[in-house]
């Protein structure tokens, strides 16, 4: 079997930039709480460099991973990112693992960009988004500077991160949204409303942790009995899920393992019938697989 992020389809970004529906998140290439230097530093540069081999050409990082570290290691292992997106962010600061505070001050917000686009050695970031709205910060002035980034070309596209519909609309009157990161998977479907707003407006929807299936995967469940009819794991069957939500959505598994991303590429190879689907959906919407 020939391993290809292709199968999973493409997705132009901004009706811009194509690339294929599944991506790689890269907040896993970093220690213990998302903080320093990986415990297995040479294994992540494998993980990094197999991405483009599998036809992985969408990596999503940001600067508070590490922080610093999620970046870095990006260069070192695919500088000059040839036909690759790589996608970054900023708006939480990091005082230490498992620690994450808002910024949304329009100067930090600058500031970090320009350090992303030296860490990761381009001239323009294709992709940046908006980690958080502060809300200590007008919400005005935190997409004043997102046009600021766009109109001097520090970034080419922008997005926001764990936004409402509400958000989006108030965002798209400052600048053109290009995509939305926001926690879902198969069994947090507290976007499904953001999900339906992004597919009419042709808005990329990038969820987060989209491998999660929880009590949905006991052994012997629906999503357990799903997963061995197509000779699958669960978490493939969740990522196959999402894929199958929606035409804009682009999930970004994270790992540090070449086994695990070898293993999530190969979920796009599986094609859930829609009777799987709806089952699926029915079971998590109620919590509980029959
Ligand atoms: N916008 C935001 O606020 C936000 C928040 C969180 C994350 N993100 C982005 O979303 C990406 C994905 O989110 P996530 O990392 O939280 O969730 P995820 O991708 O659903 O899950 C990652 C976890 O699952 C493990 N894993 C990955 N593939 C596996 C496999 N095939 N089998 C078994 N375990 C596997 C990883 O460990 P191993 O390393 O051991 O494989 C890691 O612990 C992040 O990398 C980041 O880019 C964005």
């Amino acid at each position: 079997m020939t391993l290809n992020a292709a199968k999973s389809g493409s997705f132009k970004i901004a009706g811009d930039i194509e690339v294929h529906r599944l991506g790689y998140g890269a907040m896993r290439i970093t220690g213990e709480g998302i903080w320093g230097v990986p415990k297995d530093r040479a294994e992540c540069l494998r993980t990094l460099k197999r991405l483009p081999e599998l036809g992985i050409n969408f990596i999503d990082t940001a600067n508070s991973y590490g922080p610093d570290v999620s970046e870095r290691l990006i260069r070192e292992a695919l500088h000059p990112y040839d036909g690759m997106l790589i996608a970054t962010k900023a708006g939480l600061e990091r005082p230490g693992p498992n620690n994450w505070t808002l910024n949304g001050r329009p100067d930090y917000l600058i500031d970090e960009t320009r350090k992303s686009l030296q860490k990761l050695g381009i001239e323009q970031i294709a992709l940046w988004q908006l980690h958080r709205i502060d809300p200590k910060v007008p919400a005005a002035e935190q997409f004043d500077a997102v046009k600021f980034l766009l109109d001097n070309k520090l970034i080419k596209h922008a997005g926001l991160s764990q936004v409402s519909v509400a958000d989006i609309e108030d965002a798209s009157k400052v600048f053109d949204v290009a995509t939305v990161q926001n926690k879902y998977n198969l069994i947090d479907r507290g976007s499904e409303d953001v999900v339906d707003f992004c597919e009419k407006k042709g808005i990329g929807f990038i969820p987060w942790y989209p491998l999660a299936s929880g009590d949905l995967a006991r052994p012997g469940s629906l999503l357990d009995r799903i997963a061995v009819k197509h000779g699958a794991a669960p978490s493939q069957i969740a990522l196959a899920w999402v894929l199958k939500r929606s035409p804009v959505m682009l999930p970004i598994p994270g790992t540090s393992q070449v086994k695990h991303l070898e293993e999530n590429v190969a979920a796009a190879e599986i094609i859930l019938t829609d009777d799987e689907f709806q089952e699926l959906n029915r079971a998590s919407q109620s919590k509980s697989a029959p």
